[in-house]
């Protein structure tokens, strides 16, 4: 086995959070991540739709956006408090509930995926399915997001540039990141 793999596997005490804007990758490189460090991925939208049987937009429409927030700090809470192993993708806007961000900078290890505006513009044009993108201009919307949350997920243990279309270059900086960002720990 990979060595780089072995020594996250070894070292790695908590969950890893993966968080970002959206169209950051974080879906995509979680799954890898769950693949190559043989852990279990919990996307935490997925888990709320399959819950609520609903899509994300449909409970922003009939719910409204508090409904969907208390949900998913209810959810990452209960991930993070059964203690098991896991990657845990977030939402966008998970830390910016102070009682879920809290509960990630303590009990996890989080990783922060950056991505520029127009990569993140060109990613969610792809689909029609996050409701806070429908409300105006994407571009100006997600940067008034870029704005406001940058300086959160400044928290991150690690943030790893995500910008390019190979999503294999940002799994292997990811785990290069989080290989070093242990070691340092443990030092
Ligand atoms: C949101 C991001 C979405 C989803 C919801 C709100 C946000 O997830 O949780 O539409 O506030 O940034 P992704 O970041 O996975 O698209």
């Amino acid at each position: 086995m990979n060595s780089k793999i072995q020594n996250i596997q070894n070292h790695l005490k908590k969950p890893l959070v993966v968080i970002g804007l959206m169209g950051a990758g974080k879906s995509h490189v979680g799954a890898m991540l769950a693949k190559s460090l043989h852990m279990p991925l919990v996307d935490v939208d997925r888990m709320i739709e399959e819950e609520e049987g609903r899509t994300i937009a449909q409970l922003f429409e009939t719910k409204g956006e508090p409904y969907f927030r208390t949900l998913e700090r209810n959810t990452i809470s209960s991930l993070i408090d059964d203690g098991t192993q896991k990657i845990i993708s977030a939402g966008g806007g998970a830390v910016m509930n102070e009682d879920t961000a809290n509960l990630i900078w303590s009990s996890c290890v989080s990783i922060w995926l950056k991505a520029d505006l127009d990569v993140l513009v060109e990613r969610t044009s792809r689909n029609n399915n996050r409701p806070l993108l429908k409300t105006g201009n994407p571009c100006e919307i997600l940067s008034a997001l870029m704005e406001k949350r940058y300086p959160v997920y400044g928290r991150a243990n690690i943030c790893v540039d995500s910008n390019s279309p190979d999503v294999g270059v940002t799994l292997e900086k990811t785990l290069t990141a989080l290989e070093d960002y242990l070691k340092e720990e443990i030092k």
